[in-house]
């Protein structure tokens, strides 16, 4: 069973200023939770649940937001607001929460290969704090790939979601070169971080959700750093598959809708969809901006 999870979450948000100076991006509010916690029930559901934190400066709301707050669970008690209590459920999961930072921000894959000591050669998760996957329920994705790593034996080093996207899209995410498209999952023959649109192998997009032999930590330390200076996960991948391990790639269904909270535009309409879906204010709300 694969249970352990490296959730990334050092990004510097940059393109969500000033909304993310003083709070990381993956503490904005996305209904009526923070991104970074659908993002832990969803992995929770899909039986995920050591989950290790690859954190960096100014991210420490996001530990104080999964520990039990007993002075918050006290007040609310004296104050008779014991109704609110049931909203800090999720801080009694059965999970358990580890937290390291990647010291130097130089990329997804240095910030994954900060996780080797934790995760000792065991198979694991990958998942970016910023990507939200389903909006009425949390996307079981994971446990399809997790059963299907699973099944193949070891024979398999890696299995990734994908997303399709618009072709405009495909220069902000890692892209597919599929080998054969079978119903189930395809086998990758190349993945290409961020391609020019002319260049794009294919329109399907890494979506945020990663399985690992650990096998994966050789191919992260041999990776050269890009122009900028960082260790792109997709990279180390790309090796992997060169030096001819399979990795595999299934699509997420299209009833688990995909948000990458990467920009304005990305988080409004985020925060639109759950907000019109809220199960208290979500029909006045539609009925508000439908005039
Ligand atoms: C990262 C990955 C990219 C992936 C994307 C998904 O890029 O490097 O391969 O498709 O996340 O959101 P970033 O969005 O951090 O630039």
């Amino acid at each position: 069973m694969i249970n352990l999870g490296v959730i990334a979450v050092a990004g510097r948000g940059t393109n969500l200023l000033p909304l993310t100076k003083s709070q990381p991006k993956e503490m904005l509010p996305v209904g009526r939770k923070p991104i970074v916690q659908y993002v832990v029930e969803e992995l929770i559901a899909c039986h995920v649940d050591r989950l290790l934190f690859v954190t960096g400066p100014d991210k420490s709301a996001i530990e104080n937001h999964f520990d039990v707050n007993p002075d918050l669970i006290r007040f609310l008690r004296v104050t008779g607001k014991e109704d609110v209590l049931r909203e800090l459920a999720f801080e009694r999961e059965d999970a358990e929460y580890f937290y390291t930072r990647q010291r130097h921000q130089n990329g997804l894959g240095q910030a994954v290969l900060c996780t080797e000591p934790f995760v000792r050669g065991h198979r694991f998760v990958v998942a970016l704090g910023d990507t939200l996957l389903g909006l009425h329920r949390p996307s079981e994705v994971l446990t399809r790939m997790t059963g299907l790593f699973e099944s193949q034996s070891g024979e398999v080093k890696g299995v990734i979601a994908f997303d399709e996207v618009g072709p405009r899209e495909v220069d902000q995410y890692g892209i597919a070169a599929p080998r054969d498209i079978g119903a189930e999952y395809f086998e990758l023959a190349d993945l290409i971080e961020k391609p020019a649109m002319d260049q794009a192998p294919s329109r399907l997009a890494v979506a945020g959700r990663y399985v690992f032999s650990p096998i994966l930590f050789d191919y992260l330390r041999k990776t050269p750093p890009t122009a900028a200076g960082n260790v792109e996960l997709t990279d180390a991948v790309r090796l992997m598959i060169r030096d001819g391990h399979k990795v595999l790639g299934v699509r997420i269904p299209p009833g688990d809708r995909r948000y990458d909270i990467g920009s304005f535009e990305s988080y409004y309409r985020a925060f639109l969809d759950f907000a019109m879906n809220d199960p208290v204010c979500g029909s006045g709300l539609r009925e508000k901006l439908n005039g």
